[in-house]
């Protein structure tokens, strides 16, 4: 019985937690581009790069500035209307960009 309450256990740790949806992630995107860039690279020195960092912290950052304990005038503002879904399929879309990285020779 133990053993295939530790199976169950393993199986559904292994799963992602409620898979996230590219598509609504990808449409959600669309009113962070203007910051955030269209392709999650930033062009402003003051706004972070989303592309290619990971689902999950893309995910507590917007939870944080919704909750208050990260706090930036603009981003405050716009994790309020935002869902939990929002944020999930937002971190996924954001997390499947693929980045190629060029460390400094010196
Ligand atoms: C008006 C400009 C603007 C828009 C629009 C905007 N952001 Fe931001 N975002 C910022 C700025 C500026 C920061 C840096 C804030 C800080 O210092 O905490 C930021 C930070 C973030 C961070 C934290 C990144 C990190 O490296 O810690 C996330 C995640 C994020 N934004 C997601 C989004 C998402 C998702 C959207 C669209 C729903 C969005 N933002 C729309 C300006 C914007």
């Amino acid at each position: 019985m133990n053993k295939i309450i530790l199976g169950v256990s393993i199986f559904f740790m292994s799963m992602p937690a409620i898979s996230a949806d590219l598509a609504v992630g990808k449409s959600l995107s669309k009113q962070c581009a203007v910051c955030h860039g269209k392709d999650g690279i930033s062009r402003h020195p003051e706004t972070p790069n989303l592309a290619g960092l990971s689902a999950l912290y893309i995910e507590k950052a917007l939870v944080d500035y919704k909750k208050g304990s990260r706090h930036d005038r603009r981003m405050s503002l716009i994790a309020q209307s935002m869902s939990k879904d929002d944020m999930k399929n937002l971190g996924a879309w954001y997390a499947a960009f693929k980045l190629t990285v060029e460390v400094p020779q010196i």
